[in-house]
């Protein structure tokens, strides 16, 4: 049968896992080669971009791509790409390291995870970073502190995975190769790819449900790694979706698998980078909300919808959604679109509104699940 998946971001799967007898040459020889410790989200990225989450790239951007990305959000060859992904170090490795040197990355506890052919050592404009990827140079901006404090340099070149990444979450760790198995499998041809950084509301599940409508399944895809505080914790996000699929939807129909990466709260040109993953992993779809990856009314609740419309190339379709609410006077879950009873009748769904519930001990106003609700009472804390 002709495979109906749509092809990786710009045309194959990057796949830059060493295989072991290279692994094993390469760690031999480590005590000569210079060293940069990465933290935790910097390794989860690696892991993405060798097992090809993040096709095209073949490693850290260098600094042509990364200027393109950030002013025009493509790649220097044209390919949609709107986030730079991209190791910062500070000005002192110049002392150490050169271009065209071989740098092994390391976790902090000593273990390496990578090798990073450098290609480019280059210095960048912060400022300039944080106006054009977040919109915005507030420092109240998640994404805006963590830009202005990076270190000085950029280090461009490909890598090389290494070593072992995997963690405790990697029951619910699938690649690119593996979801395209299992789509496969269960014969979908239209996939929906869900990205999502909440415990699942209502509204949520309304959206995905709705999809699956017209869709054959859904790749339900939390994003596991940083979050900015008052989100919710990544074991909390799991579990409540766990017992959400469990019994409120098809199994057959719905896969949960994660994504780990950091959160970056760049609202519009997330979403793309949103898409673009979901489009390596499999999937046909992709659902945008409202106020997609937002934070703290930065953007306008459409404009991660409107940035669409610059990328009629980006090769997976997006599945827009108005807000999604409960009207008190339909006395059902409905949607901006459909309902005619004005805001005064609507109750919104909102993180927001989770967390003050959270707070405040009232978990029943809030529009989940008992089970989800359950769950979120046996955490003391279930925020970051
Ligand atoms: S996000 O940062 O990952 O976008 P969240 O997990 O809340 O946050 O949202 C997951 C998806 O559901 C996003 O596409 C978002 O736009 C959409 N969404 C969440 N709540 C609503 C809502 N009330 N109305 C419409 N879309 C929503």
């Amino acid at each position: 049968m002709e495979n109906s998946l749509p092809k990786p971001h710009g045309g194959k799967l990057v796949n830059r896992i060493l295989r072991q007898s290279r692994r094993e040459k390469i760690l031999d020889e480590v005590n000569e080669i210079p060293k940069i410790v990465v933290d935790k989200e910097t390794s989860n990225d690696l892991r993405n971009i060798t097992e090809g989450v993040f096709s095209p790239l073949e490693g850290f951007m260098e600094q042509e791509d990364y200027l393109r990305v950030v002013h025009e959000g493509r790649l220097t060859n044209g390919t949609p790409w709107t986030i730079p992904i991209v190791l910062d170090a500070p000005k002192i490795i110049r002392s150490y390291i050169s271009e065209d040197d071989d740098v092994l990355l390391t976790e902090k506890t000593g273990q390496a995870i990578a090798l990073l052919h450098v290609s480019e050592i280059y210095s960048f404009d912060k400022k300039d970073t944080a106006s054009y990827v977040f919109g915005t140079t507030d420092n109240a901006h998640p994404g805006v502190t963590k830009t202005l404090n990076m270190e000085d340099l950029l280090l461009g070149g490909k890598i090389d995975l290494i070593g072992n990444t995997q963690n405790h979450f990697e029951n619910y760790h699938l690649n690119p190769i593996e979801t395209r198995k299992l789509f496969e499998k269960r014969k979908w041809k239209a996939i929906a790819g869900f990205q999502t950084r909440n415990v699942p509301h209502l509204g949520h599940e309304y959206i995905q449900k709705t999809a699956l409508t017209f869709v054959d399944g859904i790749f339900i895809n939390p994003i596991i790694g940083r979050k900015k505080k008052g989100d919710f914790k990544d074991e909390v996000i799991l579990s409540t979706y766990k017992v959400l699929i469990d019994k409120y939807f098809p199994e057959e129909r719905i896969i949960l698998g994660i994504l780990q990466t950091k959160m970056r709260y760049a609202g519009p040109k997330e979403a793309i980078f949103h898409a673009i993953i979901r489009k390596n992993f499999g999937c046909t779809h992709f659902i945008v909300g409202r106020d997609h990856a937002g934070t703290n009314n930065f953007y306008d609740p459409y404009a991660a919808q409107d940035i669409f419309t610059e990328y009629s190339d980006l090769g997976i379709i997006p599945l827009f959604f108005p807000s999604v609410f409960f009207c008190n006077t339909c006395k059902t879950i409905t949607n901006d679109k459909a309902c005619p009873h004005g805001q005064k009748c609507h109750q919104e769904f909102s993180g927001t509104q989770m967390r003050e519930a959270i707070r405040n001990g009232d978990m029943d106003n809030v529009s989940l699940r008992p089970e989800v609700a359950n769950i979120l009472k046996t955490w003391k804390n279930p925020l970051v």
